[in-house]
Parts: structure tokens; sequence; C-alpha cells
């Protein structure tokens, strides 16, 4: 049996890759697989200072976590033991705390299996930092995402704003940036384009051509 089509998309914090991944899976009329939720809401779960623990309490308390998805396109839902995920994980601080447990070996690797089981079940639009080049090496359509840490400061801080959260903008600008450095920087699956990606900066773009870059890609 052939496996299930899966298209990545990955690129670093407040690229627009969820909403991109969303609007993607509903052209596809395929689920999408929030990949930073994973990390965010284990990390949310799991509570600040984990990423200090030792590797055995760190297996051990993962062995108590499970993903699920549910439903297709924009309406995807993710949920952690049975718990539809929600707008609390979205906070910059629990950026943070997901950036800081995704440099642990044993998170990591949780959460790769957890993505390859979901992978082998449903066709994903898949978006994250190392899904091209770790854990969806064959996916059919890779996609990589930038834009400066501007750009993307101010996007993100308008959508906590529409979403009726505290934010301000030059703090954003330092936590993005700080969170980038770690990501791109991490021994383990650290941000990068796969050598097989097509890399869009969207700067300068918008919403309606950044997506129209993703259909050309899907179609060529
Ligand atoms: O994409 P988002 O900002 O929600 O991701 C939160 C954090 O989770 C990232 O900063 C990164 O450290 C981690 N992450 C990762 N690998 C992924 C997705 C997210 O390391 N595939």
């Amino acid at each position: 049996m052939s496996s299930p089509m899966i298209v990545t998309i990955d690129g670093p914090a407040g690229v627009g890759k969820s909403t991109m991944a969303k609007k993607l899976a509903d052209a596809l009329g395929i689920a999408y697989l929030d990949t930073g939720a994973m990390f965010r809401s284990t990390a949310w779960r799991l509570g600040e200072g984990a990423w200090k623990w030792e590797a055995p309490r760190m297996v051990e308390e993962l062995g108590w976590i499970n993903f699920a998805l549910s439903g297709s396109g924009s309406d995807t839902r993710l949920s952690l033991n049975g718990y539809m995920v929600g707008d609390e994980i979205r906070t910059e601080q629990v950026g943070m705390w997901a950036s800081n447990v995704a440099t642990m070996p044993p998170v990591r690797a949780f959460l790769k299996e957890a993505q390859i089981k979901l992978g082998a079940m449903y066709p994903l639009v898949a978006e994250g930092r190392d899904m091209g080049t770790v854990v969806f090496p064959n996916a059919e359509r890779k996609f990589f995402l930038d834009a400066s840490v501007d750009v993307r400061a101010k996007r993100r801080f308008d959508q906590l704003k529409e979403m009726g959260k505290p934010a301000n903008l030059s703090e954003l600008k330092a936590a993005i940036a700080k969170r980038d450095d770690q990501d791109r920087n991490r021994a383990v699956a650290p941000l990068r384009p796969a050598d097989d990606a097509v890399i869009i900066d969207t700067s300068d773009l918008s919403k309606e051509h950044v997506f129209k870059a993703l259909l050309d890609g899907i179609k060529g």
C-alpha cells in the first residue's frame, strides 16, 4: 500500500506557516498538522522548567502523552490526551518553553514518532521546523517560508491582538529573535530548508501571493 501524500512547510517563528498550511489543506481537501502546536502543548502540559529534567524522567512523563487528529482542512483539530488544544499555548512565553524542550533528544524522538504515525494514517500538510529535513524526507512537495524578523514580529503582534492577548512589539521581536537563534543552532534537527525545498521569502508578499506561490509549487 502506498503511503498518504505529505506536503511540508517549514520556516521560522511567525512567518505564516499555520495560515498557509490551513489554506493549502483546504485547497487539497486534506488535514494539516501544526507540529509547533505539538511542541507547545507538550511543553505546556509538562510545565515550566521541564527542560531541566534528566532524560529518564522526561521519557517517563512523555509516555503519558498521546496526540490525535480529527477533521480536515482548516477545521482539522489536534488533541492531546483527548483535550482540544486551544489558544492557551499561543503566547510567546509558551513558544519559548516549546523551543527549550525542542532541544531535548527524548522530546524530539517522541514527537517525531507521533508525527510519522499521523502521516502514515492521513494525507497531510505538515508544518514546523524539520518536516522536510527529518520527519518527512520523502514528502511529495517541500516548502520553506522565510521573512525578516521585523516583518514576523509585526505579524505575530497583529495575530495576538486579534486574539485579544497582550502584546508588545519590541518585546516580541526580541523573543522571536532569541527563539529563532535557538531553533537554528540546536544540535538535533535544527531549522533549515531541505535541499529539495522550494524557498519563498514572504517579507514583501501578500498572503494571496504566498498562497499562489505554494499552489504553483504543488502543480509544478
Ligand atoms: O511554530 P511554533 O512557533 O508554534 O513552534 C514553537 C516551537 O516549537 C519552535 O520555536 C520550535 O522550537 C519548536 N518546533 C520544533 N520543530 C517543529 C515545530 C516546532 O522544534 N517541527
